[in-house]
């Protein structure tokens, strides 16, 4: 990929050529794959490039444990924020702790601008084991020590990991609401959620963003991100270049060898022009990888590059 221009100096010469921003801040785009605006607005006042960074991949085997080269961890933590990236997903859930404890230890006193989307509600009973929990009062517990670990006084984006199905989904979110009240949470979002259930939690609290699975091959939650880009709700897609196993097709690969890019890099620049309000969070614990993902923000497809993908 012709990487002349820095990617800084991209964002700032970018116009939201194919998104139409109307008077009163909401991004109309479309599902045509011509999203061009930069940058995005988190609850409407939250300002973060759209390409971010998902640091799950940093802890240890099976998102257990400490990595096995710490300093490694760090150094791909600071190289994302050095590359411009200012919005890092991660959750309690991630080591359990270690992933929070990492951010922490990488890159606070934090930069102006650095928005840490954190996640509870999620248990770890064991390596590759998920078990979630929507009491309320293990979830205020959860926002009082993601707090703690992240050396922060307010959380900017707390997420429900999961909607935990043996307490009622009010229950939980009245729980969020109390710790927004109370100044510990700037902003809220749900994951992995139908729009019935994004509805449903609206009647309780705003929400500003869904993070769902969603990339290039995976495309089951078209209706959500449709939803969230009619609301102006901020889509995450997780997995967004595959997760461990990877994004690959015979039309990526051919996408990829006429920009001299990877197929990463497309499968993200694809989900750029997916939609304005697509905020992936790549994940990697290797520093070129990083680079690539970041410089991919830079790679624009073609109409007809974009539809062959989206076959
Ligand atoms: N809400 C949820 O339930 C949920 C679930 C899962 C994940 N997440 C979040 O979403 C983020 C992203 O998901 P993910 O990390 O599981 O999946 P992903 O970003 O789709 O894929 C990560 C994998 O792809 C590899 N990779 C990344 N960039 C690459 C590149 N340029 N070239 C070659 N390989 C590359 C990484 O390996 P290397 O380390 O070798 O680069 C890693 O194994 C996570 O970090 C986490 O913050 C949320």
């Amino acid at each position: 990929m012709n990487d002349m221009i820095t990617r800084r100096r991209f964002v700032g010469l970018s116009v939201a050529a194919g998104a139409t921003i109307l008077a009163g801040g909401k991004i109309l785009g479309s599902t045509s794959g011509t999203a061009t605006n930069p940058v995005f607005k988190i609850g409407g006042d939250l300002e973060v490039d759209r390409l971010g960074f998902g640091a799950m991949r940093l802890t240890g085997e099976g998102v257990w444990g400490w990595p096995p080269d710490r300093a490694n961890a760090v150094k791909v933590l600071k190289r994302a924020v050095e590359l411009g990236v200012n919005l890092i997903d991660t959750a309690d859930a991630y080591g359990p702790e270690v992933d929070e404890l990492l951010i922490a230890e990488a890159l606070h006193p934090y930069p102006k601008g650095l928005v840490i989307a954190t996640k509870g509600g999620n248990t770890r009973p064991g390596p590759g084991q998920w078990v979630p929990n929507g009491h309320p009062d293990y979830l205020k517990g959860c926002v009082d020590k993601s707090l703690k670990r992240l050396r922060l006084e307010r959380i900017d984006l707390y997420q429900l990991h999961r909607i935990d199905p043996k307490v009622p989904m009010e229950e939980s979110l009245g729980a969020i609401k109390e710790m927004q009240s109370a100044g510990k949470i700037r902003h809220f979002g749900l994951s992995e959620v139908s729009t019935a259930e994004i509805e449903r939690a609206r009647k309780v609290l705003p929400i500003v963003s869904v993070q769902n699975r969603y990339n290039v091959e995976d495309r089951k939650w078209d209706k959500v991100i449709d939803y969230c880009e009619k609301e102006n709700l901020a889509f995450l897609p997780w997995y967004p270049v595959g997760g461990g196993r990877g994004v690959k097709s015979a039309a990526l690969d051919a996408v990829a060898k006429a920009h001299q890019a990877s197929v990463y890099q497309v499968a993200l620049a694809w989900l750029l022009q997916r939609s304005p309000v697509m905020l992936p969070i790549p994940g990697t614990a290797n520093i070129q990888h990083l680079e690539d993902n970041v410089a991919s923000a830079k790679l624009k497809l073609t109409p007809e590059e974009w539809k062959s993908l989206a076959a």
